[in-house]
């Protein structure tokens, strides 16, 4: 019976173990949690979604105060065009964060920082360019482009020295779409190192409708598998969505994949950023808490917990301070929502908002609790305490359990009570 550390996933000369730890936007896979992945020889991300506030949180930066001070005059204006962002300020604003987390990295593996498009910034191309161009410069190991389709963002770091040697690699969850990328960047002659395929189990935005449950990682895998071997490109796959033991991955290593990549596992880790009292709601879930829904104003499905703060929050709109979902021409679908919940209840100070949600504000505040499918079977990772709580992991042990497990079996830590 094989385990996970009985593969290895390869880039040129250099083997790690084939676990990559997902990025998870805002803060929740913090450096922390990258950096144990990286030290335990696997590959860890961090996520740059609102890297102005992560940074100001980290660093005690003022960039947020800074905006949203430039921008005051324009908060009751629904019209949010003029709230951009100082190309400047973002370009710095990154490069701490990631040139922070490679500072503190140790051991043999890589850290690599997760770049979503739908990040749009009221000025999707120009601010993605900076984003991506600074992560280099602050000598991230690898960038995974998600959340988009990214037909431009390889031509956007063409000119960057790294282009070439730094790893990059792009989500997609069907044939269709890695195709469609594949053509778009031909001419720059330099293809993705990996690919991560993610199917529809997984936590944050889905790449599918609401028919997501339609699909199943393991026969996209096999397209995406069987494309690349009739074109004769040599591009690891990475599966990700729903791999929630060691036999699960070795699965898809068997089935022809160089690596996985996981998250809602890592949830429940002390290194993860999600506020302790929200990672209990994570552990005490049961299936039927847990929801696909349309309230994230970028148009893609999004799994939460039910129980989740931000669904029917009619907050002001927080465009001034945050405002990174803001499209080119600064408008965002849950700025609409609000409005029209404002003019059809003048009087009333308490807005309710069903249909979208404020995601900048909420994610910012942990208060919208996106999970992975199988975050019910949290709960089996670990052990209840006399106080009625569960305790937390160690990321190393979360990782260690996906590299050395078999037979579909988890391993629970020592008591700490
Ligand atoms: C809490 C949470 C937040 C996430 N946020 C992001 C994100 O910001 N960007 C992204 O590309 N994927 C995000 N994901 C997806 C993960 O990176 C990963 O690919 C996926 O969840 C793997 O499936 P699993 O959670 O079943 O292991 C998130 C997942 C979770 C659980």
């Amino acid at each position: 019976m094989k385990r996970v550390d009985d593969f290895r996933l390869r880039f040129g000369k250099n083997e790690y173990v084939p676990i990559m730890v997902g990025g998870m936007g805002v803060d929740i896979s913090t450096s922390e949690l990258a950096l144990e992945a990286a030290r335990l020889g696997g590959i860890g991300h961090i996520s740059d979604a609102m890297v102005e506030d992560v940074s100001d949180r980290r660093f005690d930066t003022s960039f947020v105060k800074e905006k949203t001070k430039l921008y005051k005059f324009n908060i009751n204006n629904m019209d949010k065009a003029v709230v951009q962002f100082d190309l400047g300020r973002l370009a710095e604003a990154q490069r701490l964060h990631v040139g922070k987390t490679m500072e503190a990295k140790k051991g043999p593996g890589l850290i690599f920082v997760n770049c979503m498009e739908k990040l749009t910034m009221n000025g999707p191309k120009e601010t993605l360019r900076v984003r991506l161009n600074a992560a280099l410069d602050a000598g991230v190991d690898g960038i995974t482009l998600s959340a988009g389709l990214h037909f431009g963002s390889f031509a956007l770091m063409a000119d960057h020295p790294r282009f070439r040697d730094a790893k990059l690699g792009i989500i997609v969850s069907s044939v269709r779409a890695l195709q469609i990328f594949l053509r778009k960047n031909a001419k720059l002659d330099r293809l993705p190192d990996y690919v991560i395929v993610e199917g529809p189990l997984a936590g944050g935005h889905l790449g599918f409708g609401m028919d997501w449950a339609e699909y199943d990682l393991h026969t996209i895998v096999a397209e995406i598998l069987a494309y690349l071997k009739a074109e004769n490109l040599d591009i690891p796959l990475i599966a990700a969505g729903g791999i929630f033991t060691g036999s699960d991955a070795v699965s898809f290593l068997e089935a022809g994949c160089a690596g996985v990549q996981v998250a809602t596992r890592f949830t429940i880790a002390k290194e993860c950023g999600l506020p302790d009292k929200v990672k209990q709601e994570y552990i005490k879930a049961t299936e039927d808490d847990i929801i696909v829904n349309g309230i994230s104003p970028t148009g893609y499905p999004m799994r939460m917990l039910k129980s989740t703060p931000a669904i029917g929050s009619g907050i002001r709109p927080g465009c001034e301070s945050y405002g990174y979902l803001l499209d080119a021409t600064g408008n965002c679908a849950y700025i609409n929502a609000y409005n029209r919940e404002v003019s059809a209840h003048p009087d009333e100070k308490n807005i309710v908002v069903m249909d979208k949600t404020c995601l900048c504000t909420h994610m910012r505040n942990f208060n919208c609790w996106t999970c992975g499918h199988y975050t019910y079977r949290l709960k089996d990772t670990t052990h209840k305490m006399p106080s009625g709580e569960y305790q937390l992991l160690s990321a190393e042990h979360v990782f260690k359990d996906y590299q050395f497990s078999v037979n579909n079996e988890i391993a629970l830590p020592e008591k700490e009570f």
